[in-house]
Protein backbone atom coordinates (compact mmCIF):
# COMPACT_ATOMS: atom_id res chain seq x y z
CA UNK A 1 0.00 0.00 0.00
CA UNK A 2 1.36 3.28 -1.05
CA UNK A 3 1.78 5.98 2.14
CA UNK A 4 1.51 9.91 2.37
CA UNK A 5 5.13 9.79 3.74
CA UNK A 6 4.57 12.82 6.00
CA UNK A 7 0.81 11.21 7.31
CA UNK A 8 1.40 10.30 10.86
CA UNK A 9 -1.42 7.44 12.10
CA UNK A 10 -2.18 7.92 15.33
CA UNK A 11 -3.53 4.78 16.92
CA UNK A 12 -5.06 4.91 20.17
CA UNK A 13 -5.01 2.30 23.09
CA UNK A 14 -7.24 4.35 25.83
CA UNK A 15 -9.45 1.31 26.12
CA UNK A 16 -6.64 -1.34 26.37
CA UNK A 17 -2.93 0.14 27.88
CA UNK A 18 -5.29 2.96 29.40
CA UNK A 19 -7.76 0.97 30.79
CA UNK A 20 -5.24 -1.52 32.16
CA UNK A 21 -4.62 1.76 35.28
CA UNK A 22 -6.17 0.52 38.05
CA UNK A 23 -9.60 1.88 39.08
CA UNK A 24 -10.44 3.00 35.40
CA UNK A 25 -12.14 -0.19 34.51
CA UNK A 26 -14.89 0.16 32.06
CA UNK A 27 -18.63 -0.95 30.93
CA UNK A 28 -19.10 -2.28 27.56
CA UNK A 29 -21.09 0.45 26.84
CA UNK A 30 -18.58 3.16 28.31
CA UNK A 31 -16.02 1.62 25.75
CA UNK A 32 -18.37 1.83 23.00
CA UNK A 33 -19.16 5.64 23.81
CA UNK A 34 -15.35 6.67 23.71
CA UNK A 35 -14.71 4.15 20.89
CA UNK A 36 -17.25 6.45 18.77
CA UNK A 37 -15.90 9.66 19.94
CA UNK A 38 -12.57 8.36 18.87
CA UNK A 39 -13.70 7.95 15.66
CA UNK A 40 -15.65 11.20 15.73
CA UNK A 41 -11.70 12.90 16.92
CA UNK A 42 -10.58 11.14 13.56
CA UNK A 43 -7.95 8.28 15.19
CA UNK A 44 -6.86 5.80 12.55
CA UNK A 45 -6.56 2.67 14.96
CA UNK A 46 -8.69 2.39 17.83
CA UNK A 47 -7.07 -0.65 20.22
CA UNK A 48 -10.29 -1.85 21.47
CA UNK A 49 -8.57 -4.54 24.17
CA UNK A 50 -7.10 -7.83 24.90
CA UNK A 51 -9.55 -10.41 24.29
CA UNK A 52 -8.42 -12.99 25.83
CA UNK A 53 -7.84 -11.83 29.29
CA UNK A 54 -11.51 -11.79 30.03
CA UNK A 55 -15.14 -12.41 28.71
CA UNK A 56 -16.26 -8.48 29.45
CA UNK A 57 -13.13 -7.77 27.38
CA UNK A 58 -13.51 -10.02 24.53
CA UNK A 59 -17.25 -8.76 24.19
CA UNK A 60 -16.10 -5.09 23.98
CA UNK A 61 -14.08 -6.35 20.90
CA UNK A 62 -16.91 -7.62 19.43
CA UNK A 63 -19.42 -4.67 20.36
CA UNK A 64 -16.57 -1.96 18.98
CA UNK A 65 -16.29 -3.60 15.99
CA UNK A 66 -19.48 -3.02 15.60
CA UNK A 67 -20.13 0.54 16.98
CA UNK A 68 -17.71 2.19 14.28
CA UNK A 69 -16.86 2.48 10.59
CA UNK A 70 -13.67 4.17 9.81
CA UNK A 71 -10.81 3.34 12.77
CA UNK A 72 -9.26 0.04 11.97
CA UNK A 73 -9.86 -1.95 14.89
CA UNK A 74 -7.22 -3.43 16.63
CA UNK A 75 -7.29 -6.55 19.23
CA UNK A 76 -3.71 -7.40 21.65
CA UNK A 77 -2.62 -10.95 21.82
CA UNK A 78 0.72 -12.46 23.00
CA UNK A 79 2.66 -14.35 20.99
CA UNK A 80 0.40 -17.28 20.85
CA UNK A 81 -2.25 -19.39 19.30
CA UNK A 82 -4.49 -19.22 21.81
CA UNK A 83 -4.92 -15.67 22.14
CA UNK A 84 -4.63 -15.24 18.27
CA UNK A 85 -7.74 -16.87 17.59
CA UNK A 86 -9.79 -15.48 20.91
CA UNK A 87 -8.71 -12.15 18.83
CA UNK A 88 -9.61 -13.20 15.25
CA UNK A 89 -13.21 -13.95 16.78
CA UNK A 90 -13.69 -10.97 18.73
CA UNK A 91 -12.49 -9.32 15.28
CA UNK A 92 -15.00 -11.00 13.41
CA UNK A 93 -17.31 -7.98 12.74
CA UNK A 94 -14.89 -5.56 12.33
CA UNK A 95 -14.87 -3.55 9.14
CA UNK A 96 -10.82 -2.75 9.39
CA UNK A 97 -9.47 -5.86 11.47
CA UNK A 98 -6.24 -5.66 12.98
CA UNK A 99 -3.91 -8.41 15.41
CA UNK A 100 -1.64 -6.59 17.43
CA UNK A 101 0.24 -9.32 18.66
CA UNK A 102 4.21 -9.29 19.76
CA UNK A 103 6.77 -10.66 22.32
CA UNK A 104 9.63 -9.44 24.89
CA UNK A 105 12.66 -8.33 22.93
CA UNK A 106 15.20 -6.98 25.61
CA UNK A 107 17.42 -9.51 27.41
CA UNK A 108 15.44 -8.33 30.84
CA UNK A 109 12.29 -10.04 28.82
CA UNK A 110 13.84 -13.17 27.46
CA UNK A 111 15.54 -14.74 30.07
CA UNK A 112 13.43 -12.98 33.09
CA UNK A 113 10.30 -13.18 31.73
CA UNK A 114 10.10 -15.83 29.04
CA UNK A 115 13.24 -17.82 30.21
CA UNK A 116 13.88 -18.27 27.07
CA UNK A 117 16.97 -17.36 24.65
CA UNK A 118 17.30 -14.93 21.59
CA UNK A 119 16.47 -17.63 19.31
CA UNK A 120 13.52 -19.32 20.33
CA UNK A 121 11.78 -16.09 21.41
CA UNK A 122 12.59 -14.67 17.32
CA UNK A 123 10.98 -18.19 16.06
CA UNK A 124 8.00 -17.44 18.33
CA UNK A 125 7.45 -14.13 17.00
CA UNK A 126 7.80 -15.19 13.55
CA UNK A 127 5.34 -18.05 14.36
CA UNK A 128 2.76 -15.47 16.04
CA UNK A 129 2.63 -13.55 12.91
CA UNK A 130 2.25 -16.53 10.04
CA UNK A 131 0.06 -17.95 12.30
CA UNK A 132 -2.48 -14.28 12.82
CA UNK A 133 -1.84 -13.60 8.99
CA UNK A 134 -3.86 -16.72 7.72
CA UNK A 135 -6.65 -15.21 9.23
CA UNK A 136 -6.37 -11.08 9.27
CA UNK A 137 -4.04 -8.89 6.28
CA UNK A 138 -3.48 -5.98 9.07
CA UNK A 139 -1.11 -7.65 11.33
CA UNK A 140 0.92 -5.22 13.96
CA UNK A 141 3.64 -6.65 15.86
CA UNK A 142 5.33 -5.47 19.06
CA UNK A 143 8.88 -6.21 19.81
CA UNK A 144 7.78 -5.19 23.96
CA UNK A 145 11.15 -3.63 25.85
CA UNK A 146 12.34 -2.59 23.02
CA UNK A 147 13.82 0.60 24.64
CA UNK A 148 16.32 -1.67 26.28
CA UNK A 149 17.07 -4.20 23.57
CA UNK A 150 19.69 -4.72 21.61
CA UNK A 151 19.21 -2.80 18.41
CA UNK A 152 21.39 -5.77 16.35
CA UNK A 153 18.80 -8.32 17.70
CA UNK A 154 15.60 -5.76 17.67
CA UNK A 155 16.22 -5.66 14.13
CA UNK A 156 16.71 -9.14 13.27
CA UNK A 157 13.65 -9.57 14.85
CA UNK A 158 11.86 -6.45 13.22
CA UNK A 159 13.16 -7.70 9.90
CA UNK A 160 12.04 -11.70 10.54
CA UNK A 161 8.76 -10.14 11.29
CA UNK A 162 8.31 -8.15 8.39
CA UNK A 163 9.28 -11.44 5.88
CA UNK A 164 6.30 -13.44 7.69
CA UNK A 165 3.71 -10.59 7.19
CA UNK A 166 3.61 -7.91 9.56
CA UNK A 167 2.41 -4.72 8.15
CA UNK A 168 3.16 -2.23 10.97
CA UNK A 169 6.32 -2.86 13.71
CA UNK A 170 5.73 -1.36 17.12
CA UNK A 171 8.97 -0.46 18.93
CA UNK A 172 7.68 0.10 22.75
CA UNK A 173 9.93 1.73 25.11
CA UNK A 174 7.47 -0.45 27.35
CA UNK A 175 9.27 1.06 30.56
CA UNK A 176 9.81 5.11 29.73
CA UNK A 177 13.65 4.15 30.14
CA UNK A 178 15.08 5.80 26.64
CA UNK A 179 16.13 9.39 26.40
CA UNK A 180 14.53 11.07 23.27
CA UNK A 181 18.15 10.94 21.27
CA UNK A 182 18.40 7.85 21.93
CA UNK A 183 15.03 6.39 20.94
CA UNK A 184 15.31 8.07 18.02
CA UNK A 185 19.00 6.31 17.44
CA UNK A 186 17.22 3.13 17.68
CA UNK A 187 14.09 4.05 15.40
CA UNK A 188 16.89 5.09 12.76
CA UNK A 189 19.30 2.40 12.65
CA UNK A 190 15.91 0.03 11.80
CA UNK A 191 15.23 2.48 9.10
CA UNK A 192 18.68 2.10 8.02
CA UNK A 193 19.77 -1.72 8.67
CA UNK A 194 16.35 -3.48 8.22
CA UNK A 195 16.35 -4.41 4.25
CA UNK A 196 12.64 -5.13 4.03
CA UNK A 197 12.03 -2.02 6.37
CA UNK A 198 9.82 0.37 3.61
CA UNK A 199 7.09 -3.05 3.10
CA UNK A 200 5.74 -2.15 7.05
CA UNK A 201 5.22 0.97 8.97
CA UNK A 202 7.17 2.11 12.00
CA UNK A 203 5.24 2.60 15.06
CA UNK A 204 6.40 4.30 18.46
CA UNK A 205 4.59 3.22 22.35
CA UNK A 206 6.31 5.27 24.85
CA UNK A 207 5.49 5.24 28.20
CA UNK A 208 6.27 8.32 30.00
CA UNK A 209 8.14 6.54 33.78
CA UNK A 210 10.41 9.55 33.01
CA UNK A 211 7.85 12.28 31.85
CA UNK A 212 9.58 11.71 28.42
CA UNK A 213 6.75 9.78 26.46
CA UNK A 214 5.92 12.39 24.14
CA UNK A 215 9.50 14.15 23.38
CA UNK A 216 10.69 10.11 23.02
CA UNK A 217 7.33 9.86 20.76
CA UNK A 218 8.51 12.91 18.06
CA UNK A 219 11.76 11.73 18.13
CA UNK A 220 10.98 8.83 16.73
CA UNK A 221 8.60 10.61 13.94
CA UNK A 222 11.84 12.67 13.09
CA UNK A 223 13.85 9.57 12.58
CA UNK A 224 10.95 7.74 10.60
CA UNK A 225 8.33 6.15 12.74
CA UNK A 226 4.97 6.91 10.85
CA UNK A 227 2.25 6.00 13.43
CA UNK A 228 2.54 7.16 17.21
CA UNK A 229 0.78 5.09 19.92
CA UNK A 230 -1.25 6.72 22.97
CA UNK A 231 -3.87 7.40 25.22
CA UNK A 232 -5.94 10.75 25.69
CA UNK A 233 -4.80 12.49 28.86
CA UNK A 234 -1.86 9.94 28.66
CA UNK A 235 -3.23 7.66 30.84
CA UNK A 236 -1.78 4.22 30.65
CA UNK A 237 0.12 1.58 33.36
CA UNK A 238 2.19 3.30 36.37
CA UNK A 239 3.31 7.15 34.60
CA UNK A 240 1.11 6.62 31.41
CA UNK A 241 1.32 6.86 28.23
CA UNK A 242 2.23 9.24 25.46
CA UNK A 243 -0.90 11.66 25.51
CA UNK A 244 -1.92 11.58 21.70
CA UNK A 245 -2.98 15.18 22.30
CA UNK A 246 0.51 16.03 22.76
CA UNK A 247 2.21 14.81 20.09
CA UNK A 248 -0.91 15.85 17.66
CA UNK A 249 -0.45 19.32 18.68
CA UNK A 250 3.16 19.07 18.64
CA UNK A 251 2.86 18.54 15.12
CA UNK A 252 0.55 21.37 14.18
CA UNK A 253 2.55 23.72 16.36
CA UNK A 254 5.93 22.64 14.55
CA UNK A 255 4.89 22.43 10.82
CA UNK A 256 8.27 22.46 10.01
CA UNK A 257 8.55 18.72 10.93
CA UNK A 258 6.24 18.93 7.44
CA UNK A 259 4.14 15.71 9.50
CA UNK A 260 0.53 15.70 10.06
CA UNK A 261 -2.38 13.58 11.25
CA UNK A 262 -6.10 13.16 10.59
CA UNK A 263 -6.67 13.97 14.33
CA UNK A 264 -9.13 16.94 14.28
CA UNK A 265 -8.28 18.72 17.67
CA UNK A 266 -10.70 20.64 18.19
CA UNK A 267 -12.35 17.97 19.57
CA UNK A 268 -9.88 17.21 22.77
CA UNK A 269 -11.09 19.08 25.23
CA UNK A 270 -14.67 16.98 24.92
CA UNK A 271 -12.72 13.95 24.94
CA UNK A 272 -10.32 14.46 27.54
CA UNK A 273 -13.46 15.07 30.03
CA UNK A 274 -15.06 12.90 28.71
CA UNK A 275 -12.24 9.81 29.33
CA UNK A 276 -11.87 11.41 32.64
CA UNK A 277 -15.53 11.64 33.40
CA UNK A 278 -16.08 7.44 32.56
CA UNK A 279 -12.31 6.63 34.18
CA UNK A 280 -12.79 8.65 37.14
CA UNK A 281 -9.13 9.37 36.36
CA UNK A 282 -8.71 13.88 37.29
CA UNK A 283 -6.90 15.85 34.63
CA UNK A 284 -4.11 17.25 36.58
CA UNK A 285 -4.56 21.21 36.05
CA UNK A 286 -1.20 21.92 34.71
CA UNK A 287 -2.05 19.29 32.30
CA UNK A 288 -0.28 20.24 28.82
CA UNK A 289 -3.13 20.30 26.27
CA UNK A 290 -6.37 19.93 28.40
CA UNK A 291 -5.13 21.13 31.58
CA UNK A 292 -7.67 23.49 33.28
CA UNK A 293 -5.04 25.82 34.01
CA UNK A 294 -3.38 25.08 30.17
CA UNK A 295 -4.59 28.65 29.48
CA UNK A 296 -4.69 30.23 32.22
CA UNK A 297 -2.69 33.80 32.77
CA UNK A 298 -1.77 34.28 36.29
CA UNK A 299 1.07 36.22 37.59
CA UNK A 300 1.56 40.44 36.58
CA UNK A 301 3.99 40.15 33.82
CA UNK A 302 2.38 37.30 31.68
CA UNK A 303 -1.04 38.89 32.47
CA UNK A 304 -0.13 42.20 31.16
CA UNK A 305 2.13 41.01 28.17
CA UNK A 306 -1.26 38.35 26.99
CA UNK A 307 -3.18 41.62 27.23
CA UNK A 308 -0.70 43.38 25.24
CA UNK A 309 -0.86 40.48 22.17
CA UNK A 310 -1.73 37.21 23.23
CA UNK A 311 1.12 35.61 21.09
CA UNK A 312 2.98 36.91 23.80
CA UNK A 313 2.35 33.96 25.99
CA UNK A 314 -0.25 31.91 24.00
CA UNK A 315 1.61 29.33 21.39
CA UNK A 316 -1.80 27.49 20.70
CA UNK A 317 -4.93 29.23 20.53
CA UNK A 318 -7.61 27.54 23.21
CA UNK A 319 -10.36 27.35 20.46
CA UNK A 320 -7.78 24.66 18.67
CA UNK A 321 -8.28 22.42 20.97
CA UNK A 322 -11.65 23.41 21.89
CA UNK A 323 -11.01 24.86 25.24
CA UNK A 324 -14.01 27.23 26.21
CA UNK A 325 -11.39 30.31 26.76
CA UNK A 326 -7.96 31.57 27.79
CA UNK A 327 -8.54 32.86 30.94
CA UNK A 328 -6.85 35.57 33.22
CA UNK A 329 -6.82 34.39 36.77
CA UNK A 330 -6.75 37.25 39.42
CA UNK A 331 -4.39 36.44 42.50
CA UNK A 332 -2.59 38.07 44.71
CA UNK A 333 0.41 37.71 42.09
CA UNK A 334 -1.38 39.34 39.52
CA UNK A 335 -0.79 43.19 38.04
CA UNK A 336 -2.64 46.01 36.96
CA UNK A 337 -3.50 45.71 33.72
CA UNK A 338 -5.23 42.20 34.61
CA UNK A 339 -7.18 44.13 37.27
CA UNK A 340 -8.44 47.05 34.94
CA UNK A 341 -9.18 44.14 32.19
CA UNK A 342 -11.81 42.50 34.90
CA UNK A 343 -13.29 45.57 35.90
CA UNK A 344 -13.71 46.96 32.85
CA UNK A 345 -15.41 43.84 31.66
CA UNK A 346 -17.70 44.14 34.65
CA UNK A 347 -18.05 47.91 33.70
CA UNK A 348 -16.33 50.05 35.44
CA UNK A 349 -14.14 52.55 34.08
CA UNK A 350 -11.41 53.91 36.37
CA UNK A 351 -8.62 56.56 36.22
CA UNK A 352 -5.08 56.27 37.16
CA UNK A 353 -5.41 57.08 40.47
CA UNK A 354 -9.02 55.37 41.22
CA UNK A 355 -7.05 52.16 40.02
CA UNK A 356 -3.97 52.81 42.02
CA UNK A 357 -6.41 52.86 45.08
CA UNK A 358 -8.25 50.10 43.89
CA UNK A 359 -5.32 47.80 43.51
CA UNK A 360 -4.24 48.68 47.19
CA UNK A 361 -7.36 47.49 48.33
CA UNK A 362 -7.50 44.53 45.62
CA UNK A 363 -3.87 43.28 46.61
CA UNK A 364 -4.94 43.02 50.32
CA UNK A 365 -8.70 40.84 49.40
CA UNK A 366 -5.91 38.90 47.37
CA UNK A 367 -3.56 37.96 49.93
CA UNK A 368 -6.39 36.58 52.42
CA UNK A 369 -8.38 34.78 49.75
CA UNK A 370 -6.24 33.49 47.32
CA UNK A 371 -8.39 33.80 44.08
CA UNK A 372 -11.04 36.62 43.24
CA UNK A 373 -13.89 35.98 41.22
CA UNK A 374 -16.55 38.59 40.34
CA UNK A 375 -18.41 38.87 43.26
CA UNK A 376 -15.32 40.03 45.28
CA UNK A 377 -14.59 42.58 42.59
CA UNK A 378 -18.38 43.98 42.78
CA UNK A 379 -17.60 43.78 46.83
CA UNK A 380 -14.83 45.99 46.04
CA UNK A 381 -16.21 48.67 43.75
CA UNK A 382 -19.36 48.58 45.96
CA UNK A 383 -18.58 52.14 47.42
CA UNK A 384 -19.46 53.52 43.65
CA UNK A 385 -22.92 54.76 43.11
CA UNK A 386 -22.32 54.51 39.59
CA UNK A 387 -20.17 52.43 37.22
CA UNK A 388 -18.65 55.27 35.14
O1 LIG B 1 4.12 -1.09 26.54
C1 LIG B 1 4.09 -2.08 25.80
O2 LIG B 1 5.11 -2.68 25.45
C2 LIG B 1 2.78 -2.55 25.36
C3 LIG B 1 2.73 -3.63 24.34
C4 LIG B 1 1.80 -4.70 24.74
C5 LIG B 1 2.41 -3.05 23.01
O3 LIG B 1 1.76 -2.02 25.76
ZN1 LIG C 1 2.20 -0.06 26.63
Amino acid sequence: MLHDPNRVYVFDTTLRDGEQVPGCQLTTPEKIEIARELEILGVDVIEAGFPVSSPGDFMSVVEISKAVTAPIVCALTRANKMDIDVAVESLKYAKRPRIHTGIGASDMHIKHKFNSTREEILERAVEAVKYAKKSVEDIEFYAEDAGRADVEYLAQMVEAVIAAGATVVNIPDTNGYCLPDQYGAKIKFLKDNVKNIDQAIISVHCHNDLGLATANSIAGLQNGARQIEGTINGIGERAGNTSIEEVVMVLKTHQVLGLYTNVNSKNFFEMSRMVSTQMRMPVQPNKAIVGSNAFAHSSGIHQDGFLKNRENYEIIRPEDVGFPSASIVLTARSGRHALKFHLERLGYKLDKDELYETYKNFLTLADAKLDINDDDLQKLMSHRLVKN
